[in-house]
């Protein structure tokens, strides 16, 4: 852990309280503080209890459960395991069965804005023809598939396909490099890969099927037997006999009835890669019933959701805000939703606002680096300044991935919510599947920057270094102490490390730690992450892992040693910085700036483009303990550009500092 954040003992105070407004209250599923106090007392007083009602209310059982929780192989929690149901089922089937079918499910508007919609009816057509073209290639039931696609209905539809068959699949964010997307694959053990001929990204056609190519190509993929295309574009691909397939191809013969795989509440529904302290990203495992519970629930809880909504969250089916709010959420609870395939400044930075306004959204999710990028576009070009929109028909706001700074939240809440929307700053993780912390709409009182009250039967709280309570006021670490539904299942192959990073000894093996640091108000008792405390860096709401990007690093020829470290950034919330020894001598002018770009373009060839260092310095060496330790709190104070004030007596090599101090 590092020393980034322990030992807050205040965050600037915010003193505006913005309560919810009377007419949201009044119809709210939570509508008001006291209901939101008596779910919460439901769950203390019978936590199991509390659980099993709610899934015997929100889930289609095939086979009910009997037993809600087993604890008995602690931390390897199950949930209602012994029930058996489907989660495309649940999505799709239970819908036509309320008689939903001629409701649209998805609005899809593709980068150049042409509109397609699709009715829950056409969607579930869509996923038991496509569910049975997997049948036809052999995948089935605890088979893993790679999905790599872009934005689009065929994406929801590939991901729903896997689950209606039982197929466990991983989804890889399209902006994955060749040699990640491969490690993904091997680690998953791939039996097939879905992907699409190209991408299309403001304008522009990025390859995916050359992609996809390029990492089989790479070696130890053997157990790839299909690669499935989506025509996106058209554009010239390789199509390699025998192997790769078009899907329209695939599933022109295929029937539109498929029996849904009855599968235990256990079994996976997806593994999602996400990084972590060390240099190998984790595939975090999730489950069918507990993931698909939660999932509903926050949609009814956080969301509000509604019949007449329409529900856009601007995630990519990539990232786990995706998932769990794309995917598989808003489907389940029958909601009308927005799937958007391009980018929010393509035409131009009024493209969101636009597309609320087209759409009637009502409803909008989105992450904080989103925002801050479109208020300096709006301050730049009165045309897209939201007040040129109409985006009356939005009654809830909501934020992901990052901390949102009280500034970019006022702006938010006034400019877009027009002072009548709430904002739900949501707090979760890859690994907690849906949201943790967050305001209840209709309920709490807002606080700019804070994520509030965690959910009823979240049992959030903040501790030291020892696993010991502190009281409000002390930041600390943020640990949750009971087992919850949507919880993380384990790290696919590697249990150890699914135990030592979530629930470590020194914490008594059975809390949940977040990878957080938080605390909460002394009059209020409501809860701000301060920011990580291990060594992931959080860069426009994607997870980055510091020694992911350093190993990147050193791989290349050129480089002896690197060190990577964040630093605050106006608009991407932190960047990278990378110190860099190179294996010659330490550049300067013209040529270092020149082996920079070289090393930024390495790194986005071994992972991906949104691992570039923004900053790259060069030195003969890097600051260093006596015993070899390389001194990060040091770096992230070069790197922020502050003057170093800590004690550096351990320090072995002080020299070094000034010649870091200065960007190229
Ligand atoms: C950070 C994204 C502050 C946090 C859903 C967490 C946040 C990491 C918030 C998880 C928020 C997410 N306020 N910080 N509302 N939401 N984070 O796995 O550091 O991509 O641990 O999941 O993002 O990122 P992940």
């Amino acid at each position: 852990m590092t020393d980034q954040t322990s030992n807050v003992t205040e965050v600037k105070a915010e003193s505006r309280i913005f309560p919810p407004p009377a007419p949201f209250a009044a119809s709210a599923t939570i509508s008001g503080m006291d209901a939101y106090y008596a779910l919460c007392k439901q769950a203390e007083d019978d936590y199991e209890g509390f659980w099993a009602n709610l899934a015997r209310e929100n889930l289609h059982w095939h086979k009910p459960f009997t037993k809600t929780l087993d604890e008995s192989t602690a931390p390897l929690y199950k949930w209602f395991e012994d029930g058996l149901l489907n989660v495309s089922y649940n999505c799709l089937d239970v819908n036509l069965q309320k008689g939903h079918g001629d409701k649209v499910a998805v609005i899809f508007e593709a980068d150049g804005g042409e509109v397609t919609k699709v009715t829950y009816k056409e969607l579930h057509h869509k996923v038991c023809q496509f569910a049975n073209g997997l049948k036809s290639l052999g995948v089935g039931k605890g088979d893993r598939v790679v999905i790599y696609m872009p934005m689009s209905v065929e994406g929801v539809v590939a991901m729903q396909a896997c689950a209606r068959i039982g197929a466990t699949h991983s989804v890889v964010f399209g902006g994955f490099s060749a040699k990640s997307l491969q490690e993904r694959i091997v680690d998953v053990g791939a039996v097939a890969v879905i992907t699409a001929d190209e991408q299309v990204r403001g304008g522009k056609h990025l390859p995916l099927k050359a992609i996809v190519d390029e990492a089989l190509a790479l070696g130890d993929c053997e157990k790839v037997r299909n690669v499935v295309i989506y025509k996106r574009t058209g554009g010239a691909i390789n199509v390699l006999e025998g192997r790769d397939i078009w899907m329209h191809d695939l599933v022109a013969n295929q029937s539109d009835v498929c029996e849904p795989e009855w599968v235990s509440a256990e079994h996976p529904l997806f593994i999602l890669y996400t990084s972590g302290s060390t240099g190998k990203p984790k595939g975090v495992q999730h489950s069918s019933g507990g993931y698909l519970l939660w999932a509903i629930l926050t949609m009814k809880w956080t969301f509000d959701i509604k019949p007449a909504d329409v529900f856009w969250c601007t995630a990519d089916i990539g990232w786990v805000t995706g998932h769990t709010y794309i995917t598989y959420g808003p489907l389940a609870v029958g909601a009308t939703e927005i799937v958007f395939e391009g980018v929010p400044t393509f035409p131009n930075a009024g493209r969101f606002w636009n597309m609320i306004e087209k759409h009637k959204a009502t409803i909008f999710y989105t992450a904080p680096t989103a925002i801050r990028s479109l208020i300096k576009a709006a301050d730049a070009d009165a045309n897209v300044h939201p007040s040129k929109y109409d985006l009356s028909s939005l009654r809830l706001l909501g934020s992901v991935g990052e901390p949102i700074n009280p500034e970019a939240w006022m702006w938010y809440y006034n400019n877009i919510g027009r002072g009548n929307c709430p904002i739900v700053d949501t707090f979760w993780q890859t690994e907690t599947g849906g949201h943790m912390m967050t305001p209840l709409p209709g309920a709490t009182p807002l606080v700019p920057g804070s994520c509030t009250l965690p959910l009823p039967g979240i049992m959030a709280a903040i501790v030291d270094e020892t696993g010991h309570d502190l009281p409000n006021g002390q930041g600390g670490i943020l640990v949750v102490k009971r087992p919850w539904p949507s919880m993380i299942r384990t790290i696919w192959g590697d249990e150890e490390r699914f135990k030592k990073s979530y629930f470590p000894e020194e914490f008594g093996g059975k809390v949940y730690l977040a990878g957080d640091g938080a605390i909460r108000n002394k009059d209020t008792g409501y809860f701000t992450i301060t920011g990580r405390i291990d060594d992931v860096l959080n860069v426009s709401g994607h997870r980055m892992g510091t020694m992911e990007i350093e190993s990147a690093l050193v791989a290349n020829p050129l480089v002896a040693e690197a060190a990577v470290v964040g630093k605050p950034d106006d608009t991407t919330g932190e960047a990278i910085c990378a110190f860099v020894v190179l294996k010659r001598s330490r550049p300067t002018g013209d040529e270092a700036k020149q082996i920079a770009t070289e090393l930024r373009n390495w790194v986005a060839k071994e992972i991906g483009p949104i691992a570039k260092p923004k900053e790259i310095r060069f030195g003969d060496n890097l600051p260093k303990t006596r015993s070899g330790k390389i001194m990060r709190r040091l770096l992230r104070v070069l790197a922020k550009g502050e003057t170093i004030t800590q004690d550096i007596s351990t320090l072995e090599n002080p020299a070094i500092l000034e010649q870091l101090k200065q960007p190229l």
